[in-house]
């Protein structure tokens, strides 16, 4: 088969890399792709869904994965349907799960599943009776849009809250104020389409800039999977509160949910699992641990899922551990200079690699393009075998500025 990737990241490296891998895969195409893409799969340029959707038609190929939610939202996998081409990614109106904070509260609350009580605020609420609510602990404010990772705010200082309260109001109209959920956080990240579903290994990754989970929030330092906090008990939980719940209401569906739903976890002292938000798409980082402990065929799973076949695919697991950690240029996640030249790029051995993330080539220079440039991957008989191994590549690695987190994996370690 021949598969277009969408996207450009961490994640969709790691997804060509699979495909790359998949004997049901001949020819893999990349909008936009990077440098490591490159290597692997045709990279072509676009900038509107439109776009894609005449690349798709034209390449003719088999089917789209989508690695980012903004095309989701857009309606990508809707026209794609219009012209008899499966995707994997959900259409638009599933897609809001991502897309918007009080759609995923409201889908959840008529499902059941467990997740932080909350007030959705507007210019009408009183919000100091709604901050004294959830007193007591720090206040969560989510954004009821897509704001790339910048939507949310924890604080323990009630006028930095009430403030993103107003600003969000003020640009969007209405702002959801969470209770807080106390706990450990997990990524499971469950295949799903109208005839079945697949937990993938869960995982966890490291969202603030320093060792210690201290600093600014980013898109990720780095990820390792399995999640020991993900336990048999934990497992069995998820499945009947969570997974069975959500799989029942998206499979019903007229236009049923087709991909991949990452269901960020809250996991408190007692083993009880909380949903602490839905995403459409694969998570980066974790993707770049996820993909590779997946034994089947990735090409067979992924278009499977976007046909609506997925209940006949056997999918199974390497007994393995994978952890990546991230090189982020400097001064990242604020605002980075881009260009600058990368050096000293260990290969790729089959149990540790370069996932390419913001990377390019600028004449036969291989440069940075991007806040999260690149991560090192290893895979593991342990975890503590897959980050040495991660390290011992990382380390190499020449980018001026360049950091990158030294305590990956610290929780389970
Ligand atoms: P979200 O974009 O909804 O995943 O929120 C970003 C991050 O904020 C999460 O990964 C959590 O670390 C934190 N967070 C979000 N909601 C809550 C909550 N209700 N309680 C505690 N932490 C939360
Ligand atoms: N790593 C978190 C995310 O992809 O949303």
């Amino acid at each position: 088969m021949s598969v277009l990737v969408v996207g450009g990241g961490g994640r969709e490296h790691a997804l060509c890399l699979g495909l790359d891998r998949s004997d049901s895969i001949g020819e893999i195409h990349c909008a936009p792709g990077n440098a490591g893409t490159a290597e692997i799969a045709t990279n072509h340029a676009f900038s509107e869904v439109a776009d894609l959707i005449h690349l798709a038609f034209q390449l003719d190929v088999d089917f789209v994965v989508a690695g980012p939610e903004v095309p989701l939202c857009e309606g990508l996998a809707d026209q794609l349907a219009n012209m008899d081409i499966p995707c994997f990614g959900p259409v638009a109106a599933l897609a809001r799960l991502e897309g918007s904070k009080l759609h995923a509260k409201q889908v959840m609350q008529a499902n059941g599943v467990p997740t932080a009580a909350f007030h959705l605020l507007d210019s009408n609420s009183d919000i100091d009776a709604a901050l004294d609510d959830f007193s007591g602990n720090p206040w969560v404010v989510k954004r009821d849009v897509l704001a790339g990772g910048k939507g949310v705010v924890v604080t323990e200082d009630r006028a930095e809250a009430k403030e993103f309260i107003l600003d969000s109001i003020a640009s969007d109209g209405q702002v959801v104020l969470e209770d807080f959920l106390p706990g450990e956080e997990a990524s499971m990240l469950v295949v799903m389409d109208e005839s079945g579903y697949v937990c993938l290994p869960a995982s966890q990754d490291h969202k603030r800039e320093f060792e210690g989970d201290k600093g600014r929030n980013t898109g990720g330092m780095g990820a390792y999977a399995p999640a020991p906090v993900y336990t048999d008990e934990v497992r069995s939980k998820t499945i009947e509160r969570i997974v069975e719940p959500m799989h029942q209401d998206l499979a019903s569906r007229r236009k049923p949910y087709r991909g991949v739903l990452y269901v960020g976890l809250m996991i408190d002292a007692a083993g009880d699992p909380y949903v602490v938000e839905f995403n459409v798409r694969f998570g980066d980082p974790e993707c770049q641990i996820t993909i590779p402990l997946i034994a089947s065929d990735l090409g067979q799973m992924l278009h499977a899922a976007a046909s609506g076949n997925l209940a006949e695919q056997d999918v199974t697991f390497h007994d393995k551990h994978a952890l990546t950690v991230v090189l982020a240029a400097e001064n990242y996640p604020g605002s980075v200079e881009k260009g600058r030249a990368i050096n000293n790029l260990p290969s790729a051995s089959h149990d540790s690699w370069v996932n390419h993330a913001g990377t390019a080539h600028a004449n036969d220079q291989l440069v940075s393009n991007g806040g999260r440039v690149l991560s090192c991957t290893g895979i593991g008989s342990n975890l503590s075998e897959a980050a040495a191994k991660a390290y011992a590549l990382i380390e190499k690695i020449e980018l001026s500025g360049s950091h990158y987190r030294q305590d990956i994996g610290h929780r389970a370690l």
